[in-house]
């Protein structure tokens, strides 16, 4: 498997982006529909917990869909050659997901009635979740030791570049209408809260029992005993399932588990210059 990142407009993106053509064709010529439901998430802040809770949504609390088909075809990534054609495939309305930065969003999303789920988390756990993934995932390099990808994250050179970079480009929608920007630590804060409020904005209305049954469903555990949703089913040759998997601990705050003093300082003086002018006390 080819864990050579594929290098675009200074971004590093992982193999499994097709080509450079697919990132151009992607921002220039694909066209979004004015139904369309889209995921935006830099790697590893719990987009999949995101795609389960819109699954669920969809069908108003019914667990057949994700418990008989499989999360990637559920939301398929749009970056990826088998997401594309299923996106292609997909009934309308479309729900599909992509960790492109704005800047090579479709550029057609932004004359268009779609509605964009921007889901952020602590850059700190998105670092220790992608040092433990990128052990697993055979499409990307492994990180050599904690320090090494720690300075990786830092220099905007992990999977799909600088995670300051993303935030702020889709922050810059903040506002707008058809956009919803949550974040992960929303999420474990108020789920209930949470899924009322999305489900609000894709305009399905649930009733208490079809929102119990989301809740349900959508749980850590629920969802690491899900075949459909766990991702291991994927095939061997792509994750090291021995080794690990998506579903790993579920919890906000695990850098505290991982990170140095020292490495919390250089990671908070960093996170203050790049991310000045945004507001204060997200994620500091
Ligand atoms: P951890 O590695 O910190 O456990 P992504 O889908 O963007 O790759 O993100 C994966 C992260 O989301 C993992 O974080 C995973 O455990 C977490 N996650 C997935 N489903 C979850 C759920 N139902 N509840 C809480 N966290 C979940």
């Amino acid at each position: 498997m080819a864990t050579d990142y594929l290098w675009f407009e200074g971004i590093p993106f992982p193999s499994y982006v097709q080509s450079v053509e697919t990132l151009k064709f992607l921002r220039d010529e694909f066209v979004v529909q004015d139904g369309d439901v889209i995921t935006f998430s830099y790697p590893k802040s719990g987009s999949h917990w995101m795609f389960e809770i819109l699954s669920l949504i969809h069908s108003k609390g019914d667990p057949r869909w994700v418990q008989s088909v499989a999360i990637w075809d559920r939301s398929p990534w749009l970056e990826t050659e088998i997401g594309y054609e299923n996106v292609k495939n997909q009934k309308y309305p479309r729900m599909y997901s992509s960790h492109l930065p704005i800047q090579l969003a479709p550029k057609s999303f932004f004359n268009s009635k779609a509605k964009v789920i921007y889901l952020m988390r602590n850059p700190r756990d998105i670092l220790i979740s992608g040092y433990y993934f990128y052990q697993v995932l055979k499409l990307v390099k492994s990180p050599e030791s904690f320090e090494q990808y720690f300075e990786l994250f830092l220099q905007g050179n992990a999977p799909f570049g600088s995670w300051f970079d993303h935030i702020r480009g889709w922050l810059s929608m903040k506002g707008k209408e058809n956009v919803f920007i949550i974040s992960y630590e929303e999420l474990h804060q108020d789920l209930k809260g949470s899924i009322e409020r999305l489900s609000q904005f894709l305009g399905k209305k649930l009733s208490p029992e079809e929102l119990n049954s989301v809740l349900k469903h959508i749980s850590f555990q629920v969802m690491k005993d899900n075949k459909m949703s766990n991702l291991s089913i994927v095939p061997d040759e792509v994750i090291n399932h021995s080794k690990g998997g998506i579903m790993r601990k579920g919890i906000t705050g695990d850098w505290k588990n991982h990170f140095t003093v020292a490495q919390s300082e250089a990671f908070d003086k960093i996170y203050q210059e790049k991310m000045v002018g945004l507001p204060r006390g997200l994620f500091l």
